[in-house]
C-alpha cells in the first residue's frame, strides 16, 4: 500500500498481463455460513482474508465445523443442518455485520444456548427488526444489553411457521438475507413464506443471496421484491467447490485499462460473465464504448477494440459505483458521454458528481453537470494538462483517475492521498504497476551520490519512501558481489572474469531492508567494514562494473527510482531528472561514522577515522575507474549542519520544482 502524501504516476503507455483482484466480502461470508450449514464438504476458493471473514471462521469452528485454511483456500466440513455443539457457547463477532446478522438467524432457528457479542460499536448497530421477525416465528432471543441491540442470548425455539414471516426491508437488506439463509433449516414440513414490509433496499445484495442459495440447493421463489417462498423440504447441499468472486467494482478499473491501453490485453482472474454482483454489468457499458471483452465463468479478458473509444449515453442506475470509471474512459472517446440517473453519487463518500467534474476539468476536459447527470467531452491530444488529483478520501476517485496516466500527451498524473484505496483495494496501485508499462525514459530517477559517510544512503532511502519510489543501494550490489565471489572461492584482486560472470547473474533480492543472496539472508554479513573493503576491491574491476549495469537498470520500475552510488548520475542513469551530490565536511562525516561504529560495538578513534576518510576521499577522487566526482548537472547539498529531515526536505523541494503540478 502507498501511504505517501501523493503518488506521481508517470505517463503510462501500455498494459498487458493478469491481475487477481481481492474477493468480495459479502460473498465470502455468505459462502462460509452456507457451507457450514450444508451436508458435505465444501472447498471455498479465493476467500477474502479480512476481519469479517476471520470472525465467521472462528464462530464456525466453535460450532464444531471442520475448518481448514490454506491461504485463500478454505475447506469446510458442513454440519448438515445439525449442530455438533449447542451448549453455552459465547461467540465474539467483533464489528462484523456480515457475520452477526446471518449467524443470529441461523442459530436462533437451530436452537441452543448461545451468546453473541461484539466490540462496543457492534453493540450500537441495530438488530431489532431481525430479532422481531425471528421472535414472531417462535425463536427465543433475549437482549443482554440495550433493547434492539447486541449482545444477544439465544435459546431453544418453538417454531410457528404457518403464517407468513414479516420483515422490514427498508433498514438493511441484511435482515432479509439472514432469514433467507436460516429458514431453509426449518422447511422440512411446510413452505416458508417471507413478506417484506416497506420498500426493499439494496436489491442487488438480495440477488447475491438468492444466487448463492441456489448453488447450495435452495430454490427460493420470488414474487417481485415483496414475497419470498422457501419450498417445503429444502435442504442445503454442498456444491463441492465454490469460487468467491473478485469484487466486480474493483474489476471496472482493469476492464477500463484493457480498453484504453495498448498491449496484448488484460486478464482479470476471479470474476467473470457469470458474476452475481450487480456491478459486473459495467462490462456491457465498457463494450459499448469499444472494449473488446471475452469472458469465462470467473475470468475476463479485455483488449482495446474501437479506438478512440465511442461516446455513449447511459442510464447508470444499475451500476452506480462502477459507472464512475466510465467518466474517465470518456476522456478517450470520439464524442461526448452522458451518464444519467446518478443522483446517488451526490451522497456517497463525497459528492461524486462534483468531484469527477472538478478533477476532469483539472486535466483540461470540458464537463457539464446536472443534479443527477454528468457529461464528459473527449480530451483530444495536445490538450491534456498535468494535474494533481484531489481524492476526497474516496477510493474510487483515486482508482478512476489513475487511468488518466495513459493520456496521449504523456503528462504525468499526481494522485493525492493514495492510501484512500485501502477501503476496498489496498494494493490497487501495486496491481496497476504489475501490468502497466511506461517507456523507460518516462520513469523518473533521482540519483544521490557523495563521499563515504555523507549520509547518502539514509537520504536516498528516505526520499524514496516519501515518494513511494523504489530504492537502489548500488553499493550493496558491490558488497553482495564481493561476498558471493569469496563464497565461490575467487580471488578479489585477480579473478576479474569469473567475478564479472558471477555478477552478471547475481541472484540478489531486496525485500524491504533485507538483502538475500539466493536463499540466504546476507543483510548483516555485507554491512561489516571488511565487506566494505571487499566491495571496494571488486568495484575497481571494469568488467564487474559493466556486468552490474543491467541489474541496476532493472531497478528503474514504476512508479520511480531513487538510486544511490557514485556512478548513478554519470554512467547508470545519465538521464536522471535530478542528481544530488551530497557532501559534508570531513570532521562531520568522521563524527557520524564514529557514532555509528561505536553503537555497533567497534572501538575506533575519531582522529583515526577522520584520517581514514580523508585518505579514502583522495583515493576515490583520483581512482581511474568510476572516480568520485559529481555529475555535471548535479546539484550540491552540503549537509554538514543539516538534519536528515532537512536534507530530505531540500531534495523533495528540488524534486517538486522539476515536477511542477
Ligand atoms: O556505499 P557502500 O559503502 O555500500 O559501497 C561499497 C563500495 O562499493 C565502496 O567502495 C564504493 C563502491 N561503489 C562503487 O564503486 N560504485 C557504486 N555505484 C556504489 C558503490
Amino acid at each position: 500500500m502507498y501511504a505517501t502524501a501523493f503518488l506521481d504516476l508517470p505517463a503510462l503507455q501500455s498494459a498487458s498481463g493478469t491481475v487477481t483482484l481481492p474477493g468480495s466480502k459479502s460473498i465470502s461470508n455468505r459462502v462460509l455460513l452456507l457451507s457450514a450449514l450444508s451436508q458435505g464438504t465444501t472447498v471455498v476458493h479465493d476467500l477474502l482474508d479480512s476481519d469479517d471473514t476471520r470472525v465467521m471462521l472462528a464462530a464456525l469452528r466453535q460450532l464444531g465445523c471442520g475448518v481448514d485454511v490454506q491461504g485463500t483456500t478454505v475447506t469446510i466440513d458442513g454440519l448438515g443442518g445439525q449442530l455438533q455443539h449447542h451448549n453455552a457457547i459465547e461467540f465474539f463477532m467483533g464489528n462484523a455485520g456480515t457475520a452477526m446478522r446471518p449467524l443470529t438467524a441461523a442459530l436462533a432457528v437451530l436452537g441452543g444456548d448461545f451468546t453473541l457479542k461484539g466490540v462496543p460499536r457492534m453493540h450500537e448497530r441495530p438488530i431489532g427488526d431481525l430479532v422481531d421477525a425471528l421472535r414472531l416465528l417462535g425463536c427465543s432471543i433475549d437482549y443482554l444489553g440495550n433493547e434492539g441491540f447486541p449482545p444477544l442470548r439465544i435459546g431453544q425455539p418453538t417454531l410457528q411457521l404457518d403464517a407468513p414471516i414479516r420483515v422490514r426491508g427498508d433498514v438493511s437488506s441484511q435482515f432479509l438475507t439472514a432469514l433467507l439463509m436460516a429458514l431453509p433449516l426449518a422447511s422440512a414440513s411446510q413452505n416458508i413464506v417471507i413478506d417484506v414490509v416497506g420498500e426493499l433496499i439494496s436489491k442487488p445484495y438480495i440477488d447475491i443471496t438468492l444466487n448463492l442459495l441456489a448453488r447450495y440447493g435452495i430454490a427460493v421463489q420470488r414474487e417481485g421484491w415483496q414475497r419470498f417462498t422457501i419450498p417445503q423440504g429444502s435442504r442445503y447441499q454442498s456444491p463441492g467447490h465454490i469460487h468467491v468472486e473478485a469484487d466486480a467494482s474493483s474489476a471496472s478499473y482493469f476492464i477500463a485499462l484493457g480498453a484504453i491501453a495498448q498491449g496484448t490485453g488484460i486478464r482479470i482472474q476471479g470474476v467473470g460473465a457469470e458474476s452475481i454482483q450487480g456491478d459486473i454489468r459495467f462490462m456491457d457499458a465498457a463494450a459499448a464504448m469499444g472494449a473488446h471483452i471475452t469472458s469465462g465463468a470467473n475470468w475476463l479478458e479485455i483488449k482495446r477494440g474501437a479506438w478512440p473509444l465511442r461516446g455513449i449515453t447511459l442510464d447508470c442506475n444499475h451500476i452506480p459505483d462502477a459507472a464512475m470509471t466510465l467518466a474517465v474512459m470518456a476522456l478517450y472517446a470520439d464524442a461526448p458521454t452522458t451518464l444519467n440517473n446518478i443522483a446517488s453519487w451526490r451522497v456517497k463518500e463525497t459528492d461524486r458528481i462534483a468531484a469527477m467534474a472538478t478533477e476532469c476539468r483539472k486535466l483540461g476536459a470540458q464537463i457539464e453537470e446536472g443534479a443527477d447527470w454528468l457529461r464528459i467531452h473527449p480530451l483530444p491530444q495536445g490538450q491534456w494538462q498535468r494535474a494533481s488529483i484531489h481524492t476526497y478520501d474516496d477510493h474510487r476517485v483515486a482508482m478512476c483517475f489513475s487511468l488518466a496516466a495513459f493520456n496521449p500527451d504523456q503528462v504525468p498524473v499526481r494522485i493525492e492521498d493514495p492510501q484512500c484505496v485501502a477501503k476496498t483495494f489496498p494494493d490497487y496501485f501495486e496491481a496497476l504497476f504489475s501490468v502497466a508499462k511506461a517507456p523507460q525514459h518516462n520513469i523518473p530517477v533521482i540519483c544521490v551520490d557523495g563521499p563515504t559517510a555523507s549520509g547518502k544512503g539514509t537520504l536516498a532511502s528516505q526520499v524514496a519512501q516519501q515518494l513511494g519510489y523504489h530504492y537502489l543501494d548500488s553499493g550493496a550490489l558491490y558488497r553482495v558481489t564481493a561476498y558471493a565471489a569469496l563464497q565461490a572461492g575467487l580471488d578479489l584482486a585477480h579473478d576479474e572474469d569469473p567475478i564479472a560472470a558471477l555478477a552478471r547473474h547475481l541472484p540478489v533480492r531486496f525485500e524491504g531492508d533485507q538483502i538475500w543472496l539466493a536463499n540466504s539472508n546476507v543483510s548483516e554479513a555485507i554491512r561489516t567494514e571488511e565487506a566494505g573493503m571487499n566491495a571496494s576491491k571488486v568495484s575497481v574491476l571494469p568488467k564487474v562494473r559493466t556486468a552490474l549495469v543491467a541489474l541496476q537498470h532493472s531497478f528503474r520500475r514504476l512508479p520511480g527510482l531513487v538510486a544511490d552510488g557514485r556512478d548513478m548520475g554519470t554512467v547508470i542513469f545519465p538521464d536522471a531528472a535530478l542528481k544530488v551530490f551530497l557532501t559534508a565536511d570531513a570532521a562531520q562525516r568522521a563524527q557520524r561514522r564514529h557514532k555509528q561504529l561505536i553503537s555497533k560495538g567497534f572501538s575506533v578513534t575519531l582522529e583515526g577515522l577522520r584520517a581514514d576518510l580523508e585518505a579514502r576521499d583522495a583515493r576515490d577522487a583520483s581512482r581511474s575507474v568510476a572516480p568520485l566526482k559529481p555529475a555535471q548537472d548535479a546539484v550540491s547539498l552540503d549537509n554538514s549542519s543539516l538534519s536528515i529531515e532537512a536534507s530530505v526536505q531540500q531534495v523533495l523541494t528540488w524534486w517538486q520544482s522539476k515536477q511542477a503540478f
